[in-house]
């Protein structure tokens, strides 16, 4: 079973974003499947900077939909983005062996990268409703 599966309570209703929240889980459960099954640590990392390339541009277009929306807290959110990404930078930096890097990655998915969809991502789906009608 997987790691990190898809509840739809993740849907921030933005097909975009939501395809890419999904292949964001998939990577992560790539990452998990090749640290259960023993797989040496540099390949887990190889499968880590994978998601870490998928995160930065997810972010980049979660930012630019952000934009459109003129989505008030903007700032903020793209504040969280960056400080998601320097804790995989810091996971990748300071994780000599393979135990901690595993702890380290999964605690920051669970923590960091869900919880950031379901309370932070869903503020901007409740933002949207309104914009939407107007059109
Ligand atoms: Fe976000």
């Amino acid at each position: 079973m997987d790691e990190f599966s898809w509840n739809d309570k993740y849907s921030i209703g933005n097909d975009q974003i939501d395809d890419e929240h999904h292949r964001l889980l998939e990577l992560a459960n790539e990452v998990a499947a090749f640290a259960n099954s023993g797989e040496k640590l540099e390949r887990i990392k190889v499968a880590i900077v994978a998601l870490y390339e998928y995160v930065k541009t997810h972010f980049q277009h979660e930012e630019e939909y952000m934009i459109q929306l003129a989505y008030p807290q903007y700032e903020e959110h793209k504040k969280l983005h960056e400080e998601i990404i320097a804790g995989m930078n810091d996971i990748m930096k300071h994780s000599g062996n393979l135990d901690a890097l595993v702890y380290k990655f999964k605690r920051l998915m669970n923590s960091w990268v869900l919880e950031h969809i379901l309370t932070e991502d869903s503020r901007i789906a409740s933002a949207k409703k309104p914009e939407e009608a107007a059109d």
